[in-house]
This record gives structure tokens, C-alpha cells and sequence, in this order.
């Protein structure tokens, strides 16, 4: 046949899609929508209805957005359900399948089993994860119904859930909802409708314990027909969570229309000339466009591209979409007679791997190696969203030096088959592909249509490996990552060797001395030093190496060198003389990988009242588990609504020389341009979290990298973005100060703060007088708040009097107000804020979100239109501020028997350009550098940095992590220069019941050395303690630590006048009640309590009472919903105003008689004239500390919120991999108002403090002093896989609280357990001393979190890291800053 010209693809084009969403088809002309739209713009402008999936990061790493693709395989033609991410994937990659979106799974009317059990079980906070993870959730099950069966290995081990976050719940809820799905399948989908039974086993739901275990605590497992559930208890007032779960029934699901089985896919072509898409159906049409546009970009998963168009802003003319290529997408297994593996270019990722796993269980060990080799990369490349669609030959194209699989490629001698419109087929060995940084020897006008990987056909023994380091183990980038191929004859000389890197060049490297030196050799203790010598010269970098990490990356290099000796070493059957232990080469030759996940509650309400004190799940949850729920970007289009994008500096301090947005205004479709000449006046445009000391746009100074200068108001947010790229600012730069130490050395420091705490003698004197003294440094960096909803907002002007109502993502309507109020011009009575619910918030959305809201109205106020904004994740990071950065000097006076005497800290922490509130965190810092422990003498000393970075603001913790992380430090340093055991110091200095912290407040209540006594037996610290010790002496490539920490966090807002709440309740005649208040629903599950405060107090089911939204109109002059206080203020206000209804319905209740419905109550009132509604304000009692006054002053805090954990950890010392094997938690929050909330706050805040503690790291780029971390891609929270293997939670009970005055005598729980997530830092510093010691040195002097795999790796300090080290020449710096 004649191959198709480009004219004969043009004539038989169609612009038509065709393809089924959620059920039903679309046409959907390809002229009709932005060629520039992914998949997730095209469902999200479906509106009500479609807004479920949410855009969380738009670069495929968060899951926000994902989507099922249900279509028939193009090779088995089986249906398939693959989980994409929509903010990737282009519109045309759907023609022909069928998107199924979270609304198209279940309603709340209807849920889908998934979406039940996500729900009930607390698997959703905030829910702006939720719908992302029910459709990876939902992916699984349905192929596993195809499949016949599911095991918790499925659902934990395969990397389902890989490509999802979430900030909020610490994952095990979810996890645990998906295993209730575990179970063999009672038939295939196709056959008749397989109910699968709920498994509440492994979903760690306690059922089969509950049942069996006669032991008291045990009061049920929550199953509606559990065998505790007698008559007489049923009837009694429930005691723990009773949810009846529906069952799976696989023959209800979704079908693949029938009318897509027919379809056959067809040339399209749509878009302009200037930007167009083209869809090719034959390898054939694929070249007739190569030869018509060379340059035309091909676009496989578009993994890749799309990264490059959103955030590198590239442009193509013409994208091709090759994926639906056939001859793109085969499989070639080896054969009799040919030992070579082969496969399409464009083959999915997740469908190699299969077929790797298929293969390797096949073949035998001689041929299996670079198959296994190229398995292992899969396993950890990407997310499985990612995998779905991705391919190699997208990968090999883009030629990235840090590519997980092209040094499997160079390792083992793979070619690609390429064609192009004049050579058919030609194959380019990738050994030599590879020519410079992502430039490579495909021609311009070729493609890749096949990959061939050679198999071992000689006698010789093969062994191949491949390794990768990353920061966190699933989906992330590699720091190092390589592949390595020997053969061995027959007499045990290495016959062939390819050693080959990815990470430690511009492009992969092949440490070809190496392997020079290797070949003939032999294996010997001898040969693997020299080898290493040569491999140290091959893989030296520079200090100052673009990306960072230099030693690290040395180091790993030849760590990854020696595993592989070993492994090789104990394949060919090497005399055991020559071969380290058994222990030692299983180290060696296995990665560190959490394994499947338990872990419980101690399930039980003991405080469980009517409605209180019970375990009732989120009450939006399911609205969320079925993406109805509505967050700021999800509300319907105002009528005339335009987009607002914003212009942000790209210098970190500079001059602004000129501003130019004519070529913007010029673009069709922009509306306006805004800036400080649209305020009202210049005081218009000044405003701060505590001090009037930034500017909503820039003037003409920057002083941060991304601040605002203007925004672009424009139709689309697409064309918003285009256009605010075209804005033109010059700059002159000016000298900046980015971290600490430049603040310390120049003396910036944020004027208006200047804190101590003193007690006691003077701090010399006591120094002088404690029988030992140390001094020390601690240093934890910021942390990125990462709640999945970026910043967003919605402006309504209402065109008289300057009313507007603002929807904002905000955890303070009252400062949305306010500053939306200056920024006008306009009293703050004229502005509405409202806030429904965040897609988390963390503290980020405190002050923060004002700045959005300002600049939106501002937009408004101008335009007269409705301005929305929603931040890309970039820019959110860029603009809204961190956890601070802090350092801490200390010098600490002990006795001999390692009783504190006298500690003196000067507390520094990284304000950025302007205060916000920082002060309060400097404050709340030092009020924590006691954690636990009585301390005689102190002097603290507070300041706050200015620094030209982004302000950095609240953090759940507020400071108070930072100051117990110093604490955690001297007590560590005062048990090592003691040589006593950390348990002892710690127990010994633990405060007793009254005695008083540095501020005189008295601790009362005192519940910590109950804690950590109940926390040492459950968790069976001393023999579990015995047994690291034991495995840190056997083992010397592992290490394990293990640590008992106790916590204690302030409750009440530094300021006192925040300490009060508000509320606002009304009874309606039907009986039915709306609270309102002054706290703002972002996850944690304050609504919920706040109702089941008001369903109580009015003895109504909860199901009676209803908060729609948080907003200044009904209850005014609201504190932010911040310090953990919420539910003890506002549900001490709704308290309040209940007990003035309840007076008000009382002679009626006297009346009616004590069952009388409140409908009829509410009608007998209303006849009577009386009010059925009420304000309640609740002002917290005997605070009134004043800083900087050693007197006796009043009480800093409400009460102190409690907690112990122990935890232990194994690293793997050669990597500076590490997982959690086990946390066991122990928190006082008083009488809980609902222990499921409770559960999911502590699990969720541990989580973030493990990340801020081991993974997250913020990094500045040194050359502009721009955030590189600007998104999931390098940034990273920890993931599924990161949380403990065995997680046990458990809350205080038959204990007294006689001096706790709160709120049914609760306690606030959103921040405390944060610190204990530290516990793991804390827990690897134990095991690196083991390692040290190993290598001879017995100091761990560097104090500094996040302990990363980096800084893991480093301090082991054996031989190998002593290799890799790369020292600093004269001029170099690091890549990155550390602010
Ligand atoms: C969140 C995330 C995580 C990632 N994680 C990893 C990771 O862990 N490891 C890793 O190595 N990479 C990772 N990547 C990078 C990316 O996923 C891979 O490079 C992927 O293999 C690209 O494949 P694709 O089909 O999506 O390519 P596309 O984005 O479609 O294309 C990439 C390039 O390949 C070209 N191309 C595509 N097909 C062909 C062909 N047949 N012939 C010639 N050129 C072609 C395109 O023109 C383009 O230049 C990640 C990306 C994201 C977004
Ligand atoms: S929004 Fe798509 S992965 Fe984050
Ligand atoms: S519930 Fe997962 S991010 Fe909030």
C-alpha cells in the first residue's frame, strides 16, 4: 500500500471527538475549546455537575485530578480502567473511551461503595484529596472485579494509591477503607453480579478481635452486626461507631458503551494554523506528518509535555498525538529464535510493567536480568497515573539526565527502532544516544517506534540491576539513579561490564574507566577497592553542581556500586570467605520498603453522650467522597465572570525600572490591567498580618521573588496567564538576604519584635553554677503547607455602595473583610466574606489569603465584573508563606545526675519581607523550648529575620515544634556527654503536677508521665529497645532507632483578645437548627463538632442541625480559625446560645413534656412571640500573660494539650532510605467530642510532623533566590507509603481533668500531636549513632531537620560517604540556599 501524503490525511480529516463521559456521549468539536485545554479544563467547564475533579497541582503529582479511562486495551482488546491524571492529559487522548469522573461513580443520594466507606471511616478531612484517591480507588476495584480477586498487597504494595496525596489524614483511614474491599471476587464482572462481603479484617477494623478477644477495652468493632451488639446494648447509647457499610456489587458498575466497541478511530485534525492538533491512527499517517512538519511535537502520555507547556510556558505549532498508534503500542516477548525484548515506543509504562513482571517469572536467571532491571525502575517511576499513560519512548526522547530508565537502557545495550519519511526503519543504539543535556542522535524529523532490549545469549552468568534514590521513595525524581550489567565466565572473570548513571551528569553516564579497570578482573576485596578508587574520579562533581546534594550524589553513586559488587558476589557462588554475613548481603541486595500497614484505635467512646462524644463522621464527607462538595473554584460561573492572573517578580530584590502590559491589553479577550494605581489611595495598598509593613502590589521596590506587581484580568484563566506572561518589567537588582545566618551577620531583624522569658538567676550566674554545661545549634527548616485547594477566591461586586461579597478560601473571613474593605475603600459593613469549606488551610490561609482577596477586589472594584482567582500551585507557593525556617543557640546548665539547672536560647526564626505573624510564632516558640521538662533558670530571647523571601507565616504548630525540637535536642546532648540512658534524663526532668514553666503558668492536669507509662507498656518500649539494640550490633548495613517522646502544646491564642468566639443559632419552625459561627470548616471536623455541640444542647438528632457556611454577616468581628481553639471557642459560643434558647423553649418543654419535638417547641414559641434565635459569645477565662515582665503576670494558655508516642524506625545506611516500622501515640485531649475526629486529627498531624521532620524540604535557588520547590515534583509530602507500618492511636481515658474548664471538658487536638511526628527525626538520629559508632565516630553534633535522605546518608560517615564527600573550593556554593 501506498504510504498516505499529508494532503490525503488533510482531505479525510474530521475535527470531531467522540467519547462517553460519565455515561453519556460527547460530540465535541475540536475548534470549539482552547487548543491549549487538558482534559480537566474540558470536564471542569462542564460545571455543576463536573467540578469534582480538582486541579491540586496541575503537573501530575498530587492525584487531585484524576480521572478512570475505561476502554478496551488497543492489543488484548480487554476493557480496562485506568487511572490518568486529567491535568495532563489532552482532550484528544480520550476520542473513543470513556472518562469516568467521581460524579459518575456514585451521588450522595447514591453513593458507590468506595465513596460510602471512604466517608464512614474518616478517610475524608478536607476532601480535596477525596475525590482524586476514590477514582484510583475506584480503578482498582473495577479491574479487580475483571481480575476475580484483591489483596491487601493490591491495595498497598503495587503502588495504586502512589500518584495521590493527601495533607490531611496521614492515609491510614483510606487505606483502611480500601481494604474492605479485599477479598476473592465472587465471579468476573461479565458473569452474574458478584456481591463482595466487606472485609473488615484487613481493613484493621477490629471486627475478628471484637469477636474473639473477651478483653474489656474491646467494646466493638463498629460492624452494625457485631456479636457485642446484644439487645440491651443496642439499646443503650452506642458506645463506638456502628456504620452499616453497603456491599460491592460489581454487576451495577458503569459499562463500556457499547457504541464505543464500534467506534474506529479516525485522521483528526482541529485547532488553528498557529496552534494545531493532529491525530494519527497509522505509524504511516504519523510519518506523512513528519514529513510535512518535521518539527511537529509528538505526544505520547504527554507526562512530559504538558509540564513544559504549564510551567515552562512552551508553545507548540503542531502537537501529534501518537498513543493511539498501534504499531506504537506492541509487546515482543524473546523467542526461540530471537533473544531480544521488544516493545512499542509508545506502550504505557504500567502495561511494561506487567509484562516485565510476567517475564521475569518466565525466563530463567540468564536472561531475566535487564528485564527485572527495567520492572524495578517501574515500580517507583512516577505515580500510577503517570505509569497509565507514559511511555519510553516519551522518556527516551526527552532524554532527562535524571531518567529512571535510560541508564537501564545504556546499561544493557538497548537500540531503538526509529523511522522517519525517509528511511522506514533504522536502529540507534542507546549506548550512544544520549549526546548532551536532553539533546540526543534521533533526527530531527524521526520517531521512535520501538525499543530492543538485548538478552544474554552466551554461556557467561548475566546479572543486572538497577537502582534509584529519590527523596521519598514513590513518585518522585531520582537524586542518583543507575543501572549495572557484568557477565561473569565460567571461571569468575568479569567478561563484560556496563556501569551507567542517570543524576550525575547532563546526561547518563557511563563510568567507562570503570568498567575499563573491571574487564578480566576477577572478584576480590582488592578489585572492589580499586574499582571504587576509579569510580570516585569518574563520578567527582563539583561543589557547586547544578541541582545540589554534590556529596551526596558522589556517595550514593558508589553505594550504589558496592550493593551491586555484593550482589553480584553472592550470585556466582563466591567462596563464603569472600562474601560479607547473610545479614549483611540482605541489606545489601534489598531496599527499605514499608511493608503492609495495621494498626488501631483503641475503639471505644468512653465519653459518649447523646450526641457528643461519639464517633459521627465528617458531615460533608460524603459530599466530598462524591465530589459534590463545592470549594471557591467549584462555584457556579457568576454571570460576566472574569479570570484574574497575576504578574509576579522575578527578582528577589530589586528596583521596579519600568512596568509595561500594553502587549497584554493588546491580546483579545484581556479585559484589564490592575496595580497600586487602582487602589484608592497609597495608604490603600499597605497592609500585614500584625504590622502594616507590605504591599498588596508592588510599587517600586520588590522585595521578594514572586511578589505581586499586578494582575491581568482576562476572559479565560488560560488567556489570563498567556497574557500576564506578556507583561514586560525591568528591575535593577539590589543586594539580598536570604537566610539566617545573612540576617544574624547584617542585624535584619522585623523591627517591632523583640521577645525574652526570663526566670530565675541571672543566666550567666546559673550557667556558672550548673555542675555541667553544653552549648548547641538547632536549625529545622520551613515546611510548605501544601493543603490541597490552592488559594482561591471569588468577587461579586455588587455595583451599589461598593457592597461585594467575597468567597474566599480563608481561615479568617473577618480579615478577608477588612483588607478587601481598605484595599476598596469601602467600611468594612459594605463587604460580605464567606467561607464554606477549605481544601485544607494548615494555618497557610490564616493571614495569607487576604492578599488574594484584596488584589480580587481590587480586580472588581475596576472592572465592575466578578474576578475570580484560583493560584496554580507555583504560584501559591511562590506567594503565600512557610512553616519559619528557625535556628536556635543554646547553652544549657545540668546537674551531674542530668537534672536541668538553667537553659539560655536565642531563638531566630525566617520572617521573610514582613512580620505577618511571625511574632506570634517567635513567642509561641520560646513558650515550647521547655517541652516537657521543669527548668529552674531560664532566658530566652526571641527575634524574627527580614529576609528577602516570601513572608513566612502560621503553621500548624505555630512555632511550638520548633522551640520542643530544642528541648528534644539538649536533653539528647545532656544523656550522651552523661552517658545516661535519654529515657532517664527525660523522666527526671518531667514536670510535676503545678509546677510552673518559664511564663509561671502552672501546668495543671498533668497527665504526661501517665502517658509516656501507658505509651512504654503498650508499646513495649524496654523489650522493643532491647531489640534495636540487639539489631544495630548485627547489622551493619541497616540501622534501627527507636524513641519515647512526650509532648505538651498550649492552647489559647498569644493574643488574648483572639481568645473568644462567636455564634449565631436559630431554631425554624420545623424543628430543624442552622448554627453559624466563627470558624471555618477546612477538614478538621470543626462544623461537626460545633453541630453536635447544638444537636446536644437542643437535644435533636444531629441530622436536625446544619451549618452552611462561615460569614460575616451573620456573625461579625471573628478570629481566625487558628491555634487549635476553635471548638473550644465557638463551641463554647453555640453552647452559650443554645442555653439561651433552651431557657427561652423552657416553659414550653414543661408544657409539651420532655419528648415534645423541638417543631413543636419552636411553634408553641413562636406563638407566644418569643425568639427563636440567639447569639452566643464565649470569651476564654484567667488568661493575661504579659511578655517581656519576669513578674508573675496571669496564664499564657488555656491548658496544655498532652501526648507520648514511641517510634521506631530502620535506615537503610547505605541510601539514607528509612521507613517507619512502628508509632504508638498516646494523646490527652480531655473528653473528646468525637474520637473519630480526634483519631484522624492525630494520625493527620503526626503525618505532617514526620514530613516537616524527614522529607519536605524547601530549597531557594541560589542564582535568583526564586523557591525551586514550587510543586509536588520537588517538594514532598510524605505518601502513602511513608506512613508507620504499624500505626496505634490511642486517647486517655478514666482520667481527671478537675482544673480543664473547656467546652464539655474537651481539649483542642489540631496541633499538639504535630511535634510527635518529630519523633521520627528524633528516632533516625538514634539509629545514625550506631552507624557512626560503626564507622568509629561517636558524635552526631548537627542538629538540623529536616533529616533528609541526604543529610541520613552523609552522617553515617563510613567509608564510602567519607569517598564521596566533595569539598568546598574557593568561590563555589552550593546550588541551593537554605533559608
Ligand atoms: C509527576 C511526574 C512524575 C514523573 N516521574 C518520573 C520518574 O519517576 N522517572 C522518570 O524517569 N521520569 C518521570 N517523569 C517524566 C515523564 O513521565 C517521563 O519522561 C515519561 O516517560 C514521558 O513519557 P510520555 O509518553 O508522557 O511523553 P510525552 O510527554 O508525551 O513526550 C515527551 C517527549 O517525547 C517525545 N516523544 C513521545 N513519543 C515519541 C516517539 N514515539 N518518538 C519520538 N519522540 C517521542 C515528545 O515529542 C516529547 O518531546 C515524571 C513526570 C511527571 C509529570
Ligand atoms: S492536579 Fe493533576 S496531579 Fe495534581
Ligand atoms: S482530606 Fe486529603 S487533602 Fe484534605
Amino acid at each position: 500500500m501506498m504510504s498516505p501524503t499529508f494532503q490525503d490525511l488533510e482531505s479525510q480529516a474530521t475535527s470531531t471527538l467522540r467519547f462517553f463521559l460519565n455515561g453519556s456521549p460527547i460530540v465535541l468539536d475540536g475548534n470549539s475549546f482552547d487548543p491549549d485545554s487538558t482534559l480537566l479544563d474540558f470536564i471542569r467547564s462542564q460545571g455543576q455537575g463536573f467540578t469534582g475533579t480538582k486541579l491540586g497541582c496541575g503537573e501530575g503529582g498530587c492525584g487531585a485530578c484524576t480521572v478512570v479511562v475505561q476502554s478496551r486495551n488497543p492489543a488484548t482488546q480487554q476493557i480496562q480502567h485506568l487511572a490518568v491524571n486529567a491535568c495532563l492529559a489532552p482532550v484528544v487522548s480520550v476520542d473513543g473511551k470513556h472518562v469516568i469522573t467521581v460524579e459518575g461513580v456514585g451521588s450522595p443520594e447514591n453513593p458507590h461503595p468506595i465513596q460510602e466507606r471512604l466517608w464512614k471511616l474518616s478517610g475524608s478531612q478536607c476532601g480535596f484529596c477525596t475525590p482524586g484517591i476514590i477514582m484510583s480507588l475506584y480503578a482498582m476495584v473495577r479491574n479487580a472485579a475483571y481480575r476475580g480477586s484483591l489483596s491487601t498487597a493490591d491495595v498497598e504494595l503495587d503502588g495504586i494509591l502512589d500518584g495521590n496525596l493527601c495533607r490531611c489524614t496521614g492515609y491510614k483511614p483510606i487505606l483502611d477503607a480500601a481494604k474492605t474491599f479485599v477479598g476473592e471476587y465472587a465471579g468476573k464482572l461479565d458473569s452474574s453480579d458478584p456481591v463482595v462481603p466487606i472485609n473488615f479484617e484487613a481493613a484493621n477494623l477490629d471486627h475478628a478481635d471484637c469477636c474473639s478477644n473477651p478483653a474489656p477495652s474491646v467494646q466493638g468493632c463498629g460492624r452494625a452486626d457485631c456479636c457485642r451488639l446484644t439487645k440491651e446494648v443496642d439499646d443503650a447509647p452506642a458506645k463506638f461507631p456502628r456504620f452499616k457499610l453497603k456491599p460491592y456489587q460489581a454487576g451495577t458498575e458503569l459499562i463500556f458503551p457499547p457504541s464505543l466497541t464500534k467506534h474506529s478511530p479516525s485522521f483528526l485534525k482541529f485547532g488553528s494554523t498557529s496552534r494545531q492538533w493532529l491525530r494519527p491512527t497509522t505509524l504511516a499517517q504519523l510519518l506523512a506528518i513528519k514529513a510535512q512538519y518535521p518539527d511537529a511535537k509528538l505526544v505520547g502520555g504527554s507526562t512530559e509535555i504538558q509540564i513544559e507547556v504549564k510551567i515552562k510556558a512552551a508553545a507548540y505549532r503542531v502537537s501529534v498525538f501518537v498513543s493511539d498508534i498501534t504499531e506504537l503500542h506492541g509487546l515482543w516477548p524473546p523467542t526461540s529464535t530471537r533473544s531480544t525484548f521488544e516493545f512499542g515506543a509508545n506502550l504505557p509504562l504500567a502495561e511494561l510493567e506487567v509484562a516485565c513482571k510476567k517475564l521475569v517469572s518466565e525466563l530463567g536467571v540468564q536472561q531475566s536480568g535487564p528485564i527485572e532491571a527495567i520492572r524495578t525502575q517501574l515500580r517507583y517511576f512516577a505515580g500510577l497515573q503517570i505509569r497509565n499513560v507514559a511511555s519510553v519512548g516519551g522518556n527516551i526522547a526527552t532524554a532527562s539526565p535524571i531518567s529512571d530508565l535510560n541508564p537501564v537502557w545504556v546499561a544493557t545495550g538497548a537500540k531503538v527502532l526509529a523511522a522517519s519519511p525517509d528511511r522506514p526503519e533504522f536502529e540507534l543504539p542507546l549506548t550512544d544516544f544520549f549526546t548532551a543535556y536532553r539533546k540526543t542522535t534521533l533526527p530531527r524529523d524521526a520517531v521512535i517506534v520501538k525499543i530492543i532490549v538485548p538478552l544474554n545469549d552466551t554461556a557467561h552468568r548475566e546479572i543486572v540491576q538497577a537502582y534509584k534514590q529519590a527523596k521519598r521513595r514513590d513518585d518522585d525524581i531520582a537524586i542518583v539513579t543507575a543501572c549495572f550489567l557484568v557477565r561473569v565466565t565460567p571461571e569468575g572473570k568479569i567478561s563484560l561490564v556496563r556501569l551507567a548513571y542517570g543524576g550525575m551528569a547532563p546526561t547518563v553516564l557511563s563510568a567507562k574507566k570503570t568498567e575499563a579497570y573491571l574487564t578480566g578482573k576477577s572478584f576480590s576485596a582488592k578489585t572492589l577497592e580499586n574499582a571504587l578508587e576509579v569510580l570516585g574520579t569518574e563520578t567527582d562533581l563539583p561543589f557547586n553542581v547544578p541541582g545540589g546534594m554534590a556529596s551526596y550524589r558522589k556517595t550514593l553513586a558508589l553505594s550504589f556500586f558496592f550493593k551491586f559488587w555484593h550482589k553480584v558476589c553472592s550470585e556466582i557462588n563466591l567462596s563464603p570467605d569472600l562474601l560479607p554475613s547473610k545479614t549483611d548481603l540482605q541489606d545489601l541486595n534489598t531496599i527499605i520498603h514499608r511493608q503492609l500497614s495495621t494498626g488501631r484505635h483503641d475503639n471505644s467512646d468512653p465519653y459518649a453522650q447523646e450526641v457528643i462524644g461519639r464517633q459521627e463522621p465528617h458531615l460533608s464527607g460524603l459530599l466530598q467522597a462524591t465530589g459534590a462538595a463545592v470549594y471557591v473554584d467549584d462555584m457556579p460561573k457568576v454571570g460576566n465572570e472574569v479570570y484574574g492572573a497575576l504578574v509576579m517578580s522575578s527578582r528577589a530584590h530589586a528596583k521596579i525600572i519600568s512596568v509595561d502590559a500594553t502587549k497584554a491589553l493588546e491580546m483579545e479577550g484581556v479585559v484589564s490591567w490592575v496595580s497600586h494605581l487602582d487602589l484608592p489611595n497609597e495608604r490603600a495598598n499597605w497592609w500585614g498580618g500584625s504590622a502594616l509593613d507590605e504591599v498588596f502590589f508592588a510599587v517600586d521596590e520588590v522585595v521578594y521573588h514572586g511578589q505581586p506587581i499586578g494582575m491581568i484580568v482576562a476572559q479565560t484563566k488560560i488567556l489570563a496567564q498567556k497574557a500576564a506572561r506578556a507583561v514586560v518589567v525591568q528591575y535593577e537588582d539590589l543586594p539580598r538576604i536570604m537566610t539566617i545566618e545573612e540576617a544574624m551577620e547584617q542585624k535584619s531583624f522585623h523591627p517591632s519584635y523583640d521577645r525574652w522569658i526570663k526566670r530565675g538567676r541571672p543566666i550567666d550566674e546559673s550557667l556558672a553554677a550548673s555542675d555541667h554545661v553544653l552549648e548547641g545549634t538547632t536549625r529545622m527548616g520551613g515546611q510548605e503547607h501544601f493543603y490541597l485547594e490552592t488559594m482561591a477566591v471569588l468577587v461579586v461586586p455588587k455595583l451599589e455602595n461598593g457592597e461585594m461579597d467575597v468567597y474566599s478560601s480563608t481561615q479568617s473571613p473577618t480579615d478577608a473583610q477588612r483588607w478587601v474593605a481598605v484595599a476598596t475603600g469601602v467600611p468594612r459593613s459594605r463587604i460580605v466574606a464567606h467561607a464554606k469549606r477549605l481544601g485544607g488551610g494548615f494555618g497557610g490561609k490564616e493571614t495569607r489569603s487576604s492578599h488574594v482577596a484584596a488584589i480580587a477586589a481590587v480586580a472588581a472594584k475596576k472592572t465592575r465584573r466578578p474576578v475570580r482567582i484560583m493560584l496554580d500551585r507555583q504560584e501559591d507557593i511562590m506567594i503565600t508563606g512557610q512553616r519559619h525556617p528557625c535556628r536556635a543557640d543554646w547553652r544549657v546548665g545540668f546537674s551531674s545526675e542530668g537534672k536541668l539547672q538553667a537553659l539560655n536560647v536565642d531563638f531566630y526564626c525566617n520572617g521573610g519581607h514582613s512580620i505577618d505573624i511571625s511574632n506570634g510564632v517567635g513567642d509561641r516558640a520560646i513558650s515550647h523550648l521547655d517541652n516537657c521538662y521543669f527548668i529552674p533558670d531560664v532566658d530566652f530571647h526571641s527575634l524574627v529575620c527580614k529576609t528577602n523571601t516570601v513572608s513566612n507565616t502560621a503553621f500548624r504548630g505555630f512555632g511550638g515544634p520548633q522551640g520542643m525540637l530544642v528541648a528534644e535536642h539538649y536533653i539528647e546532648a545532656i544523656a550522651d556527654k552523661l552517658n545516661l540512658d535519654i529515657d532517664h534524663v527525660r523522666q527526671i526532668n518531667l514536670y510535676k503536677e503545678a509546677e510552673k514553666t518559664p511564663y509561671h503558668q502552672k501546668v495543671l492536669d498533668w497527665h504526661v508521665p501517665r502517658l509516656l507509662s501507658d505509651c512504654r507498656k503498650t508499646s513495649e518500649y524496654e523489650e522493643r529497645r532491647a531489640a534495636v539494640d540487639r539489631f544495630n550490633k548485627e547489622h551493619k548495613w541497616r540501622k534501627r532507632g527507636i524513641v519515647l517522646v512526650p509532648t505538651k502544646f498550649g492552647l489559647a491564642f498569644g493574643v488574648k483578645a483572639m481568645n473568644q468566639g462567636a455564634a449565631l443559632v436559630h431554631i425554624y419552625m420545623d424543628g430543624s437548627v442552622l448554627v453559624a459561627h466563627g470558624g471555618v470548616e477546612m477538614g478538621q471536623g470543626l462544623y461537626t463538632k460545633c453541630c453536635q455541640i447544638a444537636a446536644q444542647e437542643l437535644r435533636v438528632p444531629l441530622t436536625d442541625v446544619f451549618t452552611s457556611e462561615t460569614g460575616t454577616n451573620t456573625v461579625p468581628n471573628t478570629v481566625p480559625t487558628a491555634a487549635s481553639a476553635s471548638s473550644d471557642l465557638n463551641g463554647y459560643a453555640i453552647y452559650n446560645a443554645c442555653v439561651e434558647l433552651n431557657k427561652r423553649l423552657k416553659p414550653y418543654r414543661q408544657q409539651l413534656g420532655a419528648d415534645a419535638t423541638l417543631a413543636a417547641l419552636a411553634a408553641a414559641a413562636f406563638q407566644d412571640r418569643v425568639s427563636l434565635s440567639a447569639t452566643g459569645h464565649y470569651a476564654t477565662p484567667d488568661l493575661g500573660y504579659e511578655w517581656n515582665n519576669q513578674n508573675e503576670t496571669g496564664n499564657l494558655f488555656h491548658y496544655f494539650t498532652q501526648g507520648a508516642c514511641a517510634t521506631e524506625v530502620e535506615v537503610d545506611t547505605l541510601t539514607g532510605d528509612h521507613t517507619v516500622l512502628r508509632v504508638d501515640i498516646h494523646m490527652d485531649v480531655g473528653k473528646s467530642l468525637n474520637p473519630a475526629i480526634d483519631y484522624g486529627q492525630i494520625e493527620g498531624a503526626f503525618t505532617q510532623g514526620q514530613g516537616l521532620s524527614t522529607i519536605e524540604e524547601s530549597l531557594w535557588l541560589r542564582q535568583n533566590g526564586a523557591i525551586f520547590t514550587t510543586g509536588p515534583g520537588a517538594y514532598k509530602l510524605p505518601g502513602f507509603s511513608d506512613i508507620p507500618q504499624v500505626f496505634n492511636v490511642s486517647l486517655l481515658r478514666d482520667a481527671e481533668w478537675p482544673n480543664l474548664g473547656t467546652i464539655k471538658a474537651s481539649k483542642g487536638i489540631g496541633e499538639p500531636p504535630l511535634f510527635l511526628g518529630c519523633s521520627v527525626a528524633l528516632a533516625i538520629r538514634h539509629a545514625l549513632k550506631s552507624a557512626r559508632k560503626d564507622a568509629g565516630m561517636n558524635e552526631l553534633q548537627d542538629f538540623r531537620l529536616p533529616l533528609t535522605s541526604e543529610r541520613i546518608r552523609m552522617a553515617c560517615g563510613d567509608f564510602l560517604a567519607q569517598k564521596g564527600r566533595v569539598e568546598k573550593k574557593e568561590g563555589q556554593e552550593d546550588f541551593f540556599v537554605h533559608i
